[in-house]
């Protein structure tokens, strides 16, 4: 009788444990499927393993948390970046400079330890500033994909996290993903925005973020990290200056004068077809003062789409554009084969589309581009352009422009 009771209590005991422990994974897969975080750690757990992959730095994928991966999401491949250095116009001495002076240094300290005092390291901080639209993405992206150092194009986005202490987790994470996979440069776009002045009016996890950053950024210049912060802005003077502090070298990419039109003018129309006769690089070049780098590709694209319009208004163009589509409703359309004529880089779109909506036709009879071309205003309004406001005058960091 006794063992029967025994036996009993055993049976359940063990019943209770098991019920217990099933209960336990139970509620911990309710509670995990409940996150709402939960898709978005694993994606970034399957973006971050397959940058790393590509990276060819698989190995470090184990050792990391979770905040790193999230981080390992804003990793630039640079088989993923166009622009290269030869697309960039008219910024040659500031290409050299970072180059030498930034770049070298980083990625080969070892020629560069100058007798061991340290004068000739990498800098920790370097700022593109100037106007709108003069290639200061651009140039960061020519370093992704040129200079051979990992790049991380850090979204003030991504770091910011609802939740209180997870902002610095993940600047943390920056610094550390950073380490693992240096030489590295650290990207901040529109710096100004995630470091602007401090002030009373800035959220508590906003104002410890930046503080953590500033550590984690301090700890740099004291080690032998091979980590560099980029930034760029074109408003300098919102920057909180223990920021300006830790960019020592600043480039300031000013609006370009007329040679630099010129080199940003043949780098842009270097595909498309030009009248012998009506075109003339040097008037455009006068005519564009004060145009900045992003002005002049959207002068170039208007002039494009002239001799497409043109055409597209003549008797052959509506002709052409009735039977695509005819064709088009009939769902024998068929993309064209070629791009236009012009085919250049800032028209090839315009044109490969237009080709396209004449159905299979091999290219646009377009005639070559004249200087009229880049001068002729249609039914767009324009805002004035090269109008950078004045704040740029009182840019007070221009001490040491160029090197
Ligand atoms: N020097 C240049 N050479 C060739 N293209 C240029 C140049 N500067 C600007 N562009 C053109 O203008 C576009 C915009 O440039 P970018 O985004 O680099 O400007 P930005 O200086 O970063 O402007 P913002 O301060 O507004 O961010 C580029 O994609 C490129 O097509
Ligand atoms: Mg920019």
């Amino acid at each position: 009788m006794r063992e029967m009771i025994t036996r009993k209590m055993v049976t359940d005991v063990a019943a209770m444990i098991a019920g217990q422990i099933a209960c336990y994974y139970a509620f911990k897969y309710v509670l995990a499927s409940m996150d709402p975080n939960r898709q978005k750690r694993l994606d970034a757990k399957k973006t971050s393993d397959e940058k790393l992959s590509k990276l060819g730095k698989r190995s470090i994928t184990e050792g990391m948390n979770e905040y790193e991966e999230q981080i390992a999401t804003e990793l630039i491949l640079p088989s993923q970046i166009e622009v290269d250095f030869d697309s960039i116009g008219g910024l040659e001495p500031i290409i050299s400079s970072l180059q030498e002076s930034v770049i070298a240094p980083l990625c080969y300290p070892e020629l560069f330890n100058g007798g061991g005092n340290g004068l000739l390291g990498a800098p920790k901080g370097v700022l593109l500033y100037g106007p709108p639209g003069t290639g200061k993405t651009m140039l960061a992206k020519a370093l992704a994909k040129e200079s051979g150092a990992t790049f991380i194009n850090m979204h003030v986005s991504t770091m910011t996290n609802k939740w209180f202490g997870e902002s610095n987790k993940l600047v943390a994470a920056l610094f550390s993903l950073a380490r693992k996979l240096q030489p590295a440069i650290v990207f901040i776009d529109e710096i100004d925005s995630f470091m602007r002045e401090r002030s009373g009016g800035d959220h508590e996890v906003t104002g410890m973020m930046k503080a953590e950053f500033m550590t984690l950024w301090d700890g740099l210049t004291s080690s032998t990290d091979r980590i560099m912060v980029l930034g760029a802005t074109n408003r300098p003077n919102d920057i909180d200056a223990a920021i300006l502090r830790r960019m020592p070298k600043r480039y300031a990419v000013h609006l370009p004068d007329a040679a630099q039109r010129e080199k940003i003018l043949k780098i842009m129309l270097k595909d498309s077809q030009l009248d012998p006769k009506k075109f003339k690089l040097a008037d455009i070049v006068r005519r564009s003062n004060g145009l900045s780098g992003s002005d002049l590709k959207e002068l170039c694209r208007n002039a494009a789409m002239i001799p497409v319009r043109e055409y597209l208004r003549s008797k052959e163009g509506i002709e052409s554009l009735k039977q695509a589509r005819s064709q088009n409703l009939s769902g024998g359309a068929t993309p064209g084969t070629e791009a236009g004529a012009e085919g250049g880089a800032a028209n090839a779109s315009a044109s490969t589309s237009a080709s396209a909506v004449l159905g299979g036709r091999k290219s646009l009879m377009t005639r070559p581009l004249r200087t009229e071309d880049f001068f002729r205003t249609d039914a767009e309004v324009h805002i004035p352009m090269g109008s950078y406001n004045s704040q740029t005058k009182k840019v007070q960091v221009d001490s040491e422009p160029l090197d």
